[in-house]
């Protein structure tokens, strides 16, 4: 048995999706285990592009199970819908798709208090992806929350919800002054879509722990990325999960020696969508041509992201905490053309040279850049399949980021389609 988690060790958006997609070539099943429908992976098959949010990567290939571990906040209405746009386009996915009794749902008044509170932020708005995903894992860890398996009672899940409800109505119409949800409603939408659900739902735990005894290989999938992660990120502007590798056990049901090597997928530059301190953030021309080449605008939101140099400091903050083993680095082919190329190496913060990020976004927003510059390349890198044909430059500046963070680079992504990537090695090959 090989194992793998891959995660964005950015702030999301790294082009996990598509790396997911392709590792299931020697999976078996792939689990997300923390995030929601806030993110958003696309994935490019022979020129057609599909864009999953809750549905696991490997649903583009046939016979792969897609788990969803109890970790992920689930809007089953938003599920349904992902699952009918596959089946349109004649992709079976029920039969191979486990819902754990352990998902938190998201609700429709999650979806309202995520808005309400944002909104009630101001100008310190963390600028959500307003899908309810923070809410809802506040009502987890309240103890509040209703979650998959009190679906198979009607009567524990209607009593559930009424109660809930009444609680988080009244904060809504008299606190932050907007209109309370339908209780009615809401439970006829979830009664409706419990009939398609139930079948689906189950033991995801159980599943993993048998796939794991019995040899099979299994890939975690992250979402969002390491600097959104709710402890180790720039709290508040992040995500309400945890992002980091250890969450794969916790959010799917396996204990830590399951989970085997950890990937870490790394786009060659930098970018943050929503709000809160970004360093290396750049707002001008190079900056332009990063979110022109790149397509930088949110799978989910639509909303453009925001661009930057490479931020070493905050890779060396995730690599550590997420105990990766090798890197995957994605959309090189995005910083063809330029003069120079810039990695930012170290901050200066509070008058001395630090190699970590401070904790938290009032620090990290004190942090001045300290960067190291390299000579751009001007071939193209799109689309290369084999390492040598790279560029010397863009080689270059591969290997600095490897002896930086004293880690293999093992992928290297040229391109959205699903062969436009280099496999030096697959990390579902044991050593
Ligand atoms: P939430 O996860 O919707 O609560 O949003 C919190 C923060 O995480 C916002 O800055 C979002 O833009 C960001 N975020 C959430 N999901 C993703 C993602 O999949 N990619 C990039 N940013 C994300």
């Amino acid at each position: 048995m090989t194992n793998a988690v891959l995660l964005g060790v950015q702030w999301g958006d790294e082009g996990k999706g598509k790396i997911v997609d392709l590792l299931t070539e020697r999976a078996d099943a792939v689990v997300r285990f923390q995030g929601g429908h806030n993110a958003g992976h696309t994935l490019v098959i022979n020129g057609v592009k599909t864009v999953l949010h809750l549905i696991p990567s490997g649903a583009m290939r046939n016979g792969i199970e897609c788990l969803i571990g109890n970790g992920v906040v689930t809007d089953l209405l938003h599920l349904l819908t992902e699952i009918s746009g596959l089946e349109e386009r004649d992709v079976e996915i029920r039969n191979r798709l486990m819902i754990s009794l352990g998902c938190p749902l998201i609700l429709p008044y999650h979806v309202v208090l995520d808005r309400v509170r944002d909104e009630a932020r101001g100008k310190s708005a963390i600028g959500t992806t307003g899908r309810g995903i923070g809410p809802c894992y506040e009502d987890k860890v309240a103890r509040r929350g209703v979650r998959a398996v009190d679906l198979v009672d009607e009567r524990v899940f209607a009593s559930k919800l009424e109660q809930v409800m009444e609680y988080h109505n009244f904060m809504i119409s008299n606190y932050y002054r907007s209109d309370p949800v339908d209780y009615r409603k809401t439970l006829d939408a979830m009664l409706e879509a419990r009939e398609s659900i139930l079948p689906m739902i189950g033991d995801v735990s159980a599943r993993l722990n048998r796939l794991c005894r019995t040899g099979k290989s299994v890939i975690f999938e992250g979402a969002q990325g390491m600097m959104l992660d709710i402890d180790h990120g720039t709290y508040p502007y992040v995500t309400s999960s945890n992002t980091v590798s250890a969450a794969a056990a916790a959010g799917s049901g396996v204990g830590p020696q399951d989970i085997g090597t950890v990937l870490g997928v790394v786009k060659a530059y930098a970018t943050r969508v929503g709000s809160g301190p970004f360093p290396t953030e750049l707002t001008d021309r190079v900056g332009e041509h990063l979110a022109k080449q790149g397509h930088e605008f949110g799978a989910t939101t639509g909303r453009p992201r925001r661009c930057g140099w490479l931020d070493i400091v905050a890779l060396r903050r995730a690599v550590q905490v997420c105990g990766i083993t090798s890197l995957c680095i994605t959309k090189l082919d995005v910083l063809d053309g330029l003069e120079t190329v810039q990695l930012c190496v170290g901050y200066e913060y509070q008058g001395s040279r630090v190699d970590l990020p401070p904790y938290g976004a009032e620090g990290l927003e004190q942090c001045i850049p300290v960067y190291e510059n390299m000579q751009g390349w001007n071939d193209s890198t799109a689309g290369l399949r084999h390492f040598s044909e790279i560029p010397g430059q863009a080689r270059a500046y591969l290997d600095r980021i490897s002896d930086l963070l004293q880690l293999p680079i093992t992928i290297i992504s040229t391109g959205a389609g699903r062969d436009d990537t280099i496999v030096l090695k697959h990390p579902l090959e044991s050593s």
